[in-house]
């Protein structure tokens, strides 16, 4: 079937895989591929039509433009899995089985999101016997994946049976070479912010909450987890049960297979790991337990049971992901002394900003992780002291300050339009750093016992729901602009919101520590100190970061040289530091650093890593040993390592 749109090409339109940009004036046509089944043309006509309707210019709150599902016509309630996991073949393959409710009497087809799915049947399960439904397959946008629409014939549980592709975007399909024991294969899912879809044939939007359950069969030595109801004590006899009784956002289903072990750490926290890395992760994270009972002090019970952290290997392409009850989280911060664990924390607190009250669209992402990013240095301060607390919230702020230096204005409002965008494309601090600001300006404004008094209230209100930056505007309206009409006003809550850039008078995060690192750093640099005259032996590794990120951009090579000599900073164990120093290593040709540089890139795929040291290698005239590093290294990435940063290496393809 093909059909042409005599419409300007709308950016809604991406919606439904037309591939046009919102700059696109041109008619556009949509071209829908079928399978076997009939397809039900009006119907598409009339999304079409509906979609071509609105309003290019303004962004509808609360609409999903990274969605194909129609919300707006079914609510998916429950989604069942039965799940084998084969390794050789790099499939995921077997049934969903979705509980659906009809939200209107239209009987229109039910439209999923898939990418790279096989679709080899889809089955009514209401009557006695299993029904044959009709369904195809549209057109792949290369952002949004293929919509999949089902004719339902007013079935209410229908089952998909479907497989994977061995590239899918949202899996990763790891060697044993490429995991710390060396001897077994490993799996993980990652599924923020649009790749469910490749996994499970879903409405896979933030405003879709679900419940679910899975059988998942794996290789007997190997053991399922999900973000689930993990049972540590559960046979490894090769199949495994879970359940998600509560209701999550698409982007929350996590599966991760591998050999793994579990160890307690408190109550209600633990570790699963490789045996290898269990004690070291442990140790490292022994603080969790008491991270979560300070934050349920101030902000309310945790609702999700239990928390476990699942330490991945390193090719993980985020530093964690806090997909419920069981975070998912990179090797790369075990330091051995605890230096990094705001990670920890950080995922914690999705628990209550972002899984329990959610961004409806990526669009509101600045609540989920804004918000996060606050609760994250409250809980660092609790549980740390307030050194590490003003030392946290100061790298924040100079990683936001980067930021805005690089970025366009469009990129640096926190309601972000990413019509027509991959969100993987624009990830970058302004919703962590900025949000996290807008809050900490609220606190101080307010006062703190008043501020939590307010963020506990709103994760009540609001728990167990999507939300948009609209809905939270509508929300302060009543709550604390209400309450502090002198001290607050809804323009700077605008402002704040949807403006560019950095208020003037924003606060400036202060650390003392930080002050003294300063005034070595600028007597060293204006050679009124020596190197071995710096007392550094308190230093932690924020201030060495911050020692290095502080760095003018061109040292001499003998200024390299001697950092390195007195600091050894070419064998730096932290990641943090090394990725710091490695940035200086590539802006300034330090030559004996480069073999770091490549041991750096081929071990580790944390892509907030590996993206500011490809992109410097490129503007720093070595783009081709980029390229060859990156061609050594991608077998061993993700796939979203490997599509982010293909795209800075070959930008032209
Ligand atoms: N939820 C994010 C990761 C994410 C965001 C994946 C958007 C895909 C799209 C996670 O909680 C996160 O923010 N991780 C950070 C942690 C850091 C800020 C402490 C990371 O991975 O670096
Ligand atoms: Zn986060």
């Amino acid at each position: 079937m093909q059909l042409t749109l005599r419409h300007t090409c709308l950016a809604a339109l991406v919606a439904l895989g037309v591939g046009c940009t919102e700059k696109d004036q041109t008619p556009a046509k949509v071209t829908v591929e079928e399978n076997q089944a009939t397809a039900s043309t009006e119907a598409d006509l009339a999304t079409a039509a509906a979609i071509a309707s609105a309003d290019e210019k303004a962004i509808e709150s609360g609409v999903d433009y990274h969605s194909y599902a129609n919300m707006q016509d079914y609510t998916v309630q429950n989604i069942a899995l039965d799940l084998d996991v084969n390794f050789d073949q790099k499939t995921i393959s077997g049934t969903a089985t979705l509980d659906i409710d009809a939200l209107n009497e239209d009987g229109k087809p039910l439209i999923l999101d898939t990418r790279a799915l096989s679709i080899n049947a889809v089955d009514g399960l209401d009557g006695p016997q299993t029904a044959a439904l009709k369904f195809k397959l549209g057109q792949e946008d290369a952002h949004l994946g293929s919509p999949l629409s089902i004719d339902l014939a007013g079935q209410k549980k229908i089952r998909i049976s479907y497989s994977t592709s061995p590239g899918a975007s949202g899996v990763q399909w790891l060697t044993p070479e490429q995991t710390a024991g060396k001897q077994h294969p490993f799996l993980f899912t990652q599924a923020q912010a649009i790749h469910a879809r490749s996994f499970v044939p879903l409405q896979d939007s933030p405003k879709a909450r679900i419940t679910y359950s899975a059988t998942v069969r794996t290789p007997k030595a190997l053991r399922a987890v999900m973000s689930a109801n993990n049972d540590p004590k559960a046979d490894k006899d090769g199949e495994y049960h879970f359940e998600m009784p509560q209701k999550v956002p698409s982007y929350l289903i996590a599966l991760a297979v591998g050999d793994l072990e579990f160890k307690a750490m408190g109550e209600r926290t633990g570790v699963y790991a490789e045996p290898s890395m269990l004690d070291a992760a442990a140790k490292e994270f022994e603080d969790t337990e008491a991270m979560l009972i300070a934050t349920e002090k101030v902000y309310g019970p945790y609702r999700w049971d239990r928390y476990d952290l699942l330490i991945l290997p390193p090719s993980f392409p985020f530093g964690g992901m806090e997909n419920p009850r069981l975070s998912f989280i990179t090797p790369t911060v075990i330091a051995g002394d605890k230096s990094l664990t705001a990670l920890i924390a950080h995922e914690l607190a999705h628990s209550w900003s972002g899984n329990l009250v959610t961004n409806a669209s990526w669009r509101d992402l600045w609540l989920n992780e804004g918000f996060t990013t606050y609760l994250t240095n409250r809980i660092m301060q609790l549980i740390y002291g307030d050194d590490r607390y003003r030392m946290e919230m100061a790298l924040g702020y100079e990683d936001l300050k980067s930021d805005i230096a690089d970025l366009d204005d469009a990129r640096e409002i926190m309601a972000i339009d990413l019509r027509g965008m991959d969100p993987d494309a624009v990830f970058s601090n302004v919703p962590y750093e900025k949000g996290s600001l807008f809050l900490y300006e609220l606190e101080n404004t307010i006062g703190r016992d008043n501020f939590d008094k307010f963020l506990r209230n709103y994760f009540d209100h609001f728990a167990f729901q999507s939300i948009t930056t609209e809905d939270f505007l509508a929300y302060v309206e009543s709550t604390l602009l209400a309450q502090y009409p002198d001290k607050l006003s809804k323009e700077r809550f605008e402002q704040w919101i949807f403006q560019p850039g950095l208020l003037e008078d924003a606060p400036k995060p202060h650390s003392p520590a930080f002050e003294n690192v300063d005034k070595n750093r600028s007597a060293w640099l204006d050679g009124s100190l020596a190197l071995d005259a710096i007392d550094v032996s308190k230093w932690t590794s924020h201030e060495w970061k911050y020692f290095l990120d502080g760095m003018p951009e061109a040292l001499s090579p003998e200024q390299m040289a001697a950092l390195d000599a007195q600091f050894n900073l070419t064998s730096a164990g932290n990641n943090e530091v090394a990725h710091s120093w490695l940035m200086l290593v590539v802006k300034n040709d330090y030559q004996p650093g480069f073999e770091r540089v490549h041991s750096f890139l081929t071990s580790i795929g944390r892509n907030k890593f590996l993206r500011p040291l490809y992109r410097a290698l490129k503007e720093n005239g070595k783009l081709e040993l980029a390229r060859e590093i990156f061609e050594e290294a991608k077998v061993g990435y993700h796939p979203l390592s490997v599509k982010v940063n293909s795209a800075i290496l070959y930008p032209e393809s």
